[in-house]
């Protein structure tokens, strides 16, 4: 037998329903915000997430699913979407335009790493990107329409998660004040943070290791020494959320995992996600456009693991969203039913009614057994003797409750029943 991929893995019925949905929310509410969908491809040169995401970076370092195509060209399956989104930016000449770009997208990223739950090789992630300007209230602004989002979906009681990284201005001398601070413990680092302790030292703020837990919460903070455009930066934008009611408390030492972040980052976690409990994360970026080879634009965004966010919607949004999708199973008893079942239910979705049809014609025990485990809630029986009558069995399946309905008021009956469930 062969399987899915380690790492990789089918998402089925109905827990795609609950997908569809949180998809179709995003959808309508960045629309609301003067979003656009960007749709980059999943291949890229591999350059690019080296240029952006940077060596000192996981994702970079042994992460990549990276290749060479047999045309001798080294390309990477995409680990994230915001590089791909600024090439596409500049590739596109999007800068020109002169005022504010705002992309989102929804799709698959590839991560080669160790899998457990809520943690795949392939996952998706929907995110949005707000490229051009630099202010504060940009910041804001794309923060008010996570939150919009995350309360469409029923979430209560999330906070984000911030704090500021500064900019090349002021962050050379927190490195050094970091490397400074770390560097006679570097005994107790692991291999890994050792390494990034001499390629880059923020990166060991975001160690895996748990005894490193002390060590990290006595490290100086990159707030204390921001600039002062960083600082007002930084603080105007805590005065929108205030006004806006988003909730976010402060993690001096939220660094991200990304190289290429400047001043703002943030991340939502959510509970009952065990290790894996970031659902988003996000921050400025306002190099990497020219850092990639394009004009001096800003930028600032975020991607929700939406993997892992469908695992923490709660239980009344997965209930609706999996409900939201309910056919009425059409039941053809015998073969010589075929016919005249196909025509009903035809003219049953020519009324908007989605129909399962079943005509295998394997008589009505079958059918109805069949019509539950389909997760129907309403079946209708069609066999000789309705054929003849002009009319059909509906029967809920619940309660068992049946009732004859003359064909010519089939639809409106059914049209009534879903208004009234
Ligand atoms: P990231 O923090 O690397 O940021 O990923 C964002 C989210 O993707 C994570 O919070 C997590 O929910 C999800 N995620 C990451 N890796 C996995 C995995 N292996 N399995 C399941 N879910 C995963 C970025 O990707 C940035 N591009 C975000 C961004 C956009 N920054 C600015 N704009």
């Amino acid at each position: 037998m062969i399987t899915s991929v380690k790492g990789t893995r089918d998402l089925l019925p109905p827990e795609t329903r609950v997908f569809t949905r949180v998809e179709a929310i995003a959808k309508d509410v960045f629309a609301l915000y003067g979003y656009d969908e960007i749709r980059t491809p999943h291949l890229e040169q591999t350059e690019l997430f080296v240029r952006s995401v940077g060596e000192s970076s996981d994702i970079v370092h042994k992460e990549m699913y990276s290749f060479t195509t047999r045309g001798g060209q080294n390309v990477t399956l995409r680990p994230e979407n915001t590089a791909g989104v600024a090439r596409a930016y500049i590739e596109h000449g999007m800068a020109q335009s002169g005022f504010a770009r705002k992309l989102y997208y929804v799709g698959a990223q590839f991560r080669y790493e160790r899998p457990q739950e809520g943690r795949y090789r392939e996952f998706r992630q929907i995110g949005a990107e707000a490229l051009g300007p630099a202010d504060p209230a940009t910041d804001a602004d794309l923060l008010v329409m996570l939150f919009d989002f995350l309360s469409r979906l029923g979430f209560a009681g999330l906070a984000v998660a911030l704090n500021s990284v500064g900019t090349e201005a002021c962050r050379p001398a927190y490195v050094e004040a970091l490397r400074a601070y770390l560097a006679p413990h570097a005994g107790k680092l692991g291999e890994d943070d050792r390494r990034r302790l001499t390629q880059n030292p923020l990166r060991v703020l975001d160690t895996k290791d748990p005894a490193l837990a002390e060590l990290i919460a006595g490290a100086p903070r990159m707030l204390d020494l921001l600039d002062e455009e960083s600082r007002a930066h930084h603080e105007e934008l805590l005065g929108y959320l205030e006004a806006a009611g988003i909730p976010y408390r402060i993690e001096p030492r939220l660094v991200r995992g990304l190289d290429y972040y400047t001043r703002t980052v943030f991340e939502v976690t959510a509970g009952g996600l065990g290790a894996q409990d970031a659902i988003l994360g996000g921050g400025r970026y306002d190099r990497l456009v020219s850092d990639l080879g394009g004009p001096k634009v800003a930028g600032i965004g975020f991607a929700i693991g939406e993997d892992r966010l469908v695992k923490a919607v709660p239980d009344e949004f997965r209930r609706a969203a999996i409900e939201s999708v309910n056919a009425v199973a059409l039941v053809a008893l015998e073969k010589a039913d075929r016919a005249d079942a196909l025509a009903l239910a035809a003219e049953l979705r020519r009324a908007g009614i989605a129909v399962d049809l079943d005509a295998t014609g394997r008589g009505p025990g079958h059918g109805l057994k069949a019509a539950e485990k389909r997760g129907a809630r309403v079946a209708v029986l069609l066999g000789g003797r309705e054929r003849e009558t002009g009319s059909v069995v509906v029967k809920e399946l619940a309660t068992r409750r049946q009732t004859i309905v003359p064909r010519t008021e089939l639809a409106a009956a059914l049209s009534e029943g879903r208004k009234g469930s």
